[in-house]
C-alpha cells in the first residue's frame, strides 16, 4: 500500500512533481520516503525514513533539477521502514532504479536464482529482486523494453511498478497487476505515472488507467505505448478526464482532512442522490445499474461483500434491501469471502462496495466469482478504479477524493446510495414514500448534528483516558456501533468493540466496570426499551455509559452519563445521523491525545495487498 509517482518531461520538473505528488499519496504509506532522478547521464538517489518532507528536507531548497524522476512513499511489507528497505531499489550498477507498490509473491525463488548467479542484495524487501532481474534480461535482450517485458513475466503477485535506467533517461518504464497505475497526459508531451490521480491533477486532468497484465512506455515528446503482457499486442486505450478539482484533495481551512470530510456530510449525501431520488414522482433513478435492469428482476439473493468501514455499510445495507426490497442479504467479509466454498446460483447478484475501488480483497472476491455468471455490482467512489472497471454495473458515491485514512463521508455516500438500492429493487412497501421523503430532507438533519459539534468534543474530551470502550446497539444500530467502534479504535487506538446490545448477557457484560464505559446507540426505534434495559444491566456494574438518542428523548439523561442528540428520523436512516457523531466523538478523542489523526499509526488507506 504504497504511492509512487514518476516524471518525464522537456521541463526540468521532475523532482518537483514527484515531491507533490508523493505528498498526495502520503494516505497510502507513509513510514518512509525515496526518490532518483536522472542527471549527467546517472541516477541520483535519495531515501528518507519518516515523511515526503523528511525526503523534501534532505534533497534541500531549490531542490535539484531534472527532467525525468521516479519516486515512492512507503507501507512496509516486507522489511522494516529503514532508508536501506525505502525504494527506489537499483541493480549493483546503480544505472537501473525501481520503485514498487504491492507483492512480489515469487520473490524468494527469483532472489535465491539471483544470488546463485553471482547478484547480491542489500536490503530486506521483495521488491529488490526487479532491478537485479532487468540488469539480468538486459544482457539478453535487445533493448530495455524487452528486458521489462521479461521481468514482467517472471513476476507473481502484485505490481504497480516505475523504472527508470541511465540508457533511456528520457523515457518511464511501468507495468499494473493487482495495483492501481494510471498515466497523466500532458499537452507539453510530458508524462506522470502515478498510482492515484490525485497526484498529477496539479498538472492534468488528462488520463489513461492501465489495466492488469498491462505495461506503458512513455518517453517525452513520443506518443506513449501500453502493451498487453497476455496477448502480446498494443493497446490502444481513450484518454479519460478526470471531474474533480486539485482544490478537493487539499484541507482548506480545515485542521484536518477527516474533519472537512466530516464536515462534508450533507453535500456528500446530496451528490449521492442528485438526479437519482425523485420525491415528488416518487421514484428512485439509478442510471448506473439501468443496463442490468432485466437481471436485476431475476435476482433473489445479494452478497455483499467489502472490507472494514465499507463493510459495515454492507450491514446497513443489509436490513435496507431485506426490508425494503425483500430480497435475502448476506454481507461477507472480502478477505473470507474470497477462501469459502458457498454455492452460488445465477439468480445471485455479487455487490462489492469500496471507497478507494483498489481493496485487493475486495478485488479479489470479485474475481473468484467472474466465471460463475453471477452479477457483479458494485458502489464504488474512485471513479475509474480497478473494482469499478471489473463490475457489471455499479453506482458511483460521488464523494470526491477521500483523503483521511479514516473513512468517514465515504460512508455516509455508501448507505446513501445502499437506501437508494434498496428503495430501486423494492416491488413497493408502505415505506417507500417516507424512506424517500426522508432522505431528501436528510441534510438538513446532518447540518443539525454538524452544529452540536461543539458540546460532542466536551463529552469526547471526558473519555480520553479511557482504554477500553464498548460500543452497542440494536437492529440498524449495531452496524452504527461496529462502524463507531472502528473509527475509535483506527485514529485514537484505544481498544473498543462493536456489540449487538443483545449479546451483551452472553459474555461482553464480564468486561464491565466504572474504568470500562459504553457508547450505546439509543435512537429512536421500537426497541428503544430493550435498549434501555441494556444500558442499566450496564449501569448496574457501574459502568459509564454515553449514548446517542434522539432529540426529545429525556428519559435517557436518567440512564446515561452523557447524551449526544440527533434530530428525529425513520430508524432506517438513522445510520447516517448517528455516523456523524461518532466521527466527530472519535475524531475529538484523537485530537485531544495530539495523535496523528489523518494518518492513523500501521494504517493506510487504500490495502492494495491481500
Ligand atoms: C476505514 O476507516 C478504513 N480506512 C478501512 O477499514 C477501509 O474502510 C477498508 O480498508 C476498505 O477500504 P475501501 O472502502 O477503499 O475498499
Amino acid at each position: 500500500m504504497c504511492g509512487i509517482v514518476g516524471y518525464c518531461g522537456k521541463k526540468p520538473l521532475g523532482i518537483s512533481v514527484v515531491l507533490d505528488g508523493l505528498q498526495a499519496l502520503e494516505y497510502r504509506g507513509y513510514d518512509s520516503a525515496g526518490l532518483c532522478y536522472a542527471q549527467d547521464g546517472s541516477l541520483v538517489l535519495d531515501k528518507q525514513v519518516g515523511r515526503v518532507q523528511a525526503l523534501r528536507d534532505s534533497l534541500g531548497s531549490p531542490a535539484p533539477d531534472s527532467a525525468t524522476a521516479i519516486g515512492h512513499t512507503r507501507w512496509a511489507t516486507h522489511g522494516t521502514p529503514t532508508q536501506t528497505n525505502a525504494h527506489p531499489h537499483f541493480n549493483a550498477g546503480k544505472t537501473i532504479m525501481v520503485v514498487h507498490n504491492g507483492i512480489i509473491e515469487n520473490h524468494a525463488e527469483i532472489r535465491e536464482k539471483l544470488s546463485g548467479l553471482g547478484y547480491s542484495f542489500v536490503s530486506e524487501t521483495d521488491t529488490e529482486v526487479i532491478p537485479h532481474l532487468l540488469d539480468y534480461y538486459r544482457k539478453k535482450s535487445q533493448n530495455f523494453t524487452e528486458a521489462f517485458e521479461k521481468v514482467l513475466k517472471q513476476l507473481r503477485g502484485a505490481y504497480g511498478l516505475l523504472a527508470l535506467t541511465t540508457e533511456e533517461p528520457n523515457t518511464l518504464f511501468a507495468a499494473r497487476l493487482g495495483s492501481p497505475l494510471v498515466l497523466g497526459v500532458m499537452d507539453d508531451g510530458a508524462y506522470i505515472v502515478a498510482s492515484d490521480p490525485a497526484a498529477l491533477l496539479a498538472h492534468t486532468k488528462k488520463v489513461v488507467y492501465l489495466n492488469d497484465h498491462e505495461f506503458v512506455v512513455a518517453e517525452q515528446g513520443e506518443d506513449y505505448e501500453i502493451r498487453d503482457l497476455l496477448r502480446d499486442t498494443s493497446v490502444d486505450r481513450a484518454i479519460e478526464k478526470l471531474d474533480f478539482d486539485a482544490n478537493e484533495i487539499s484541507k482548506g481551512d480545515y485542521e484536518h482532512f477527516m474533519i472537512k470530510e466530516i464536515y462534508e456530510a450533507p453535500q456528500t449525501i446530496r451528490m449521492a442522490t442528485l438526479g437519482r431520488i425523485r420525491p415528488k414522482e416518487g421514484i428512485v433513478k439509478l442510471g448506473g445499474l439501468d443496463s442490468v435492469a432485466d437481471q436485476l428482476k431475476y435476482i433473489d439473493r445479494i452478497v455483499i461483500v467489502a472490507c472494514g468501514t465499507s463493510y459495515y455499510a454492507g450491514l446497513v445495507g443489509e436490513y435496507l434491501i431485506e426490508e425494503i426490497a425483500g430480497i435475502p442479504v448476506e454481507v461477507a467479509l472480502a478477505s473470507e469471502f474470497k477462501y469459502r466454498h458457498e454455492p452460488f446460483s445465477r439468480s445471485t447478484a455479487l455487490l462489492a462496495i469500496s471507497q478507494s475501488g483498489e481493496t485487493a480483497d475486495t478485488i479479489a472476491a470479485l474475481k473468484k466469482v467472474e466465471n460463475f455468471g453471477v452479477l457483479r455490482l458494485g458502489v464504488v467512489n474512485a471513479v475509474g478504479s480497478t473494482i469499478a472497471r471489473m463490475t457489471d454495473a455499479g453506482v458511483y458515491c460521488h464523494a470526491g477524493p477521500e483523503q483521511a485514512v479514516a473513512s468517514t463521508k465515504a460512508f455516509i455516500a455508501q448507505v446513501s446510495i445502499l437506501t437508494q438500492i434498496a428503495l430501486y429493487l423494492s416491488q413497493g412497501t408502505e415505506l417507500y414514500k417516507p424512506l424517500l421523503d426522508e432522505l431528501d430532507a436528510l441534510p438538513k438533519k446532518v447540518e443539525t448534528v454538524l452544529e452540536s459539534a461543539d458540546a460532542i468534543r466536551e463529552i469526547a474530551k471526558k473519555y480520553v483516558n479511557n482504554r477500553d470502550f464498548l460500543f452497542i446497539g440494536r437492529r440498524y444500530g449495531y452496524p452504527s456501533a461496529l462502524e463507531g467502534a472502528l473509527k475509535l479504535k483506527e485514529i485514537s487506538y484505544i481498544h473498543a468493540e462493536g456489540y449487538a446490545a443483545g449479546e451483551m448477557k452472553h459474555g461482553p457484560l464480564a468486561m464491565i466496570d466504572e474504568s470500562f464505559p459504553t457508547f450505546a446507540i439509543a435512537t429512536a426505534s421500537e426497541l428503544l426499551e430493550k435498549t434501555y434495559s441494556n444500558i442499566e444491566e450496564i449501569r448496574a456494574r457501574k459502568g459509564p455509559v454515553v449514548a446517542v438518542a434522539t432529540e426529545g428523548n429525556e428519559h435517557i439523561t436518567s440512564l446515561a452519563d452523557d447524551v449526544m442528540y440527533v434530530p428525529a428520523t425513520l430508524e432506517q436512516t438513522s445510520p447516517l445521523l448517528v455516523a456523524i457523531v461518532m466521527q466527530l466523538f472519535s475524531y475529538y478523542v484523537a485530537v485531544e491525545k495530539k495523535l496523528d489523526v489523518d494518518k492513523p499509526r500501521n494504517l493506510a488507506k487504500s490495502v492494495t495487498v491481500e
